[in-house]
């Protein structure tokens, strides 16, 4: 089956799941080319993204968008996720027990595309990864796991208020195309290699 169908059973698959909390709201699964070697996760959708059912539609969205359309990248070749695929009620952060909950759903949506990049928007897609990461010291830091590296930056719905993180959140977008180049070395790289039961390792490229 190639990565397009399994995707697509994979989302059957949750909306058919009814122990999954959040479940008044509608699936926001994930969209864009399911062959990309760059992921971006967020937090969970807001209020335009139940309403489309797609993720990063509204303010931040068009953002994350442009910053993408700015490297010469085209939305559509890359992959745009949430860590949990409903909206909490009132735009509430996502509690322990949901981001748990649709784990096993993420982790087989990655196992799927196998992207290179993951790029993780915001302190809980960092902190899904990465539990003792602090988004305002490790921004912009590239850590390496078994078959990914994991790139930190702010959400960009930080960026829209507080012009120092839209700053910061531009510099470390601009930094993807040069990350993705070296990331296929990165990952063949023997010696380095950290196994499941280790701590992923810091890389630094620049
Ligand atoms: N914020 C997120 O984290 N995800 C979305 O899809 C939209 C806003």
């Amino acid at each position: 089956m190639d990565k397009a169908s399994e995707l697509k059973k994979l989302e059957q698959e949750i909306a058919a799941d009814n122990t999954l909390p959040l479940r008044e709201a509608n699936l926001v699964f994930g969209e864009g080319n399911p062959e990309s070697e760059t992921v971006f996760i967020g937090e969970a959708p807001g209020k335009n993204e139940d309403e489309q059912k797609r993720p990063f539609v509204g303010r931040a969205g068009q953002l994350l968008r442009q910053c993408i359309r700015d490297i010469n990248w085209k939305e559509e070749d890359v992959y745009i996720t949430n860590i949990v695929k409903r909206r909490p009620p009132e735009n509430r952060d996502p509690l322990p027990n949901e981001i748990e909950s649709y784990k096993p759903y993420l982790t087989r949506q990655l196992a799927i595309i196998k992207p290179k990049i993951i790029v993780a928007l915001g302190r809980f897609s960092m902190n899904y990864f990465l539990p003792d990461a602090k988004i305002s010291r490790d921004h912009g830091k590239i850590f390496r796991f078994n078959d990914f590296l994991l790139y930190p930056i702010y959400h960009p719905a930080a960026a829209l208020r507080s012009t120092q993180m839209k700053e910061e959140f531009e510099k470390n977008f601009k930094e993807l195309p040069q990350i993705l180049e070296k990331a296929g070395n990165l990952l063949a790289e023997r010696g380095t290699e950290t196994r499941k039961e280790e701590k992923p390792t810091q890389k630094k490229l620049f």
